[in-house]
């Protein structure tokens, strides 16, 4: 019999390489996979993720806003696909207190920097980026999190580094830490969508996982020589 998998439902706002990237690693899964995309739902009318959804055959959703009352009210669309997680990929919008209190420990967001630094409102695209830049901070990254009632807040499930390169901009930057959201961000959700992370076991670092000590850059460049490289790069103000 095969197991249940979690209804999924992908908030986002934006172009959606990440819902992409999740469709995806779910492709290669297969029969493994923890859940389904069945809904993916935008506060954006021309948002290139509803496309992405169009193209599945997964239900789109354009979200009421006060601009546009008209459109889906998100609680009901929600208990309509009878959605066990919410994934934000790239969601603009706060989710209101009344759908994070019903959904809590089952919302994930990813942001495209190391939280708590360079989160919370207004802390969205290229903003971030460019404030990370300005600080002159050598190493940003991504953060994949619990959602609560505040913009990026929650508890954090899993980050990974990325550095930062004399000479980048928003644009390249931005680029490479996209680059790792897509691998790390769809294995948190196929995680979360298991019951193997939960905002309970994600408190403390847990003690009896095992622990692999190779340098973390290592995940996008496997040889010692092309790390050696990355890191003389970061090097000489
Ligand atoms: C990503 O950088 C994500 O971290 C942020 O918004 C961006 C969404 O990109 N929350 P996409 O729409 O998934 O391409």
């Amino acid at each position: 019999m095969p197991a249940m998998r979690s209804r999924i439902a992908v908030l986002a706002s934006g172009g959606g390489s990440n819902l992409q990237a999740i469709l995806e690693h779910f492709d290669q899964l297969g029969e493994h996979r923890s859940g389904d995309v069945v809904l993916v739902a935008s506060d954006r009318p021309g948002a290139g993720a509803l496309n992405r959804a169009a193209l599945r055959g997964i239900s789109p959703a354009v979200l009421a806003t006060t601009s546009r009352p008209e459109g889906a009210a998100l609680e009901q669309i929600l208990d309509k696909h009878e959605i066990d997680l919410i994934v934000l990929a790239g969601y603009l919008r706060l989710i209101p207190a009344p759908v994070v209190a019903h959904y809590r420990g089952r919302i994930v967001n990813v942001h495209p920097a190391l939280l708590p630094a360079f989160g919370g409102p207004g802390m969205f695209g290229e903003r971030v980026h460019r404030a990370v830049i300005e600080s002159g901070v050598r190493v940003s990254g991504m953060t994949a999190h619990f959602v609560d009632e505040e913009y990026d807040r929650g508890r954090i499930i899993a980050q990974w580094p990325v550095p930062v390169f004399r000479g980048d901009d928003a644009a390249t930057l931005g680029a490479r830490v996209l680059r790792v959201e897509h691998l790390i961000y769809p294995r948190v959700v196929n995680s979360v969508a298991s019951g193997r992370t939960t905002l309970e076991n994600c408190a403390l670092p847990s003690h009896d996982a095992p622990v692999d000590a190779r340098p973390a850059f290592t995940l996008l460049e496997h040889e010692e020589s092309r790390l050696a490289e990355n890191i003389e790069l970061t090097l000489g103000c």
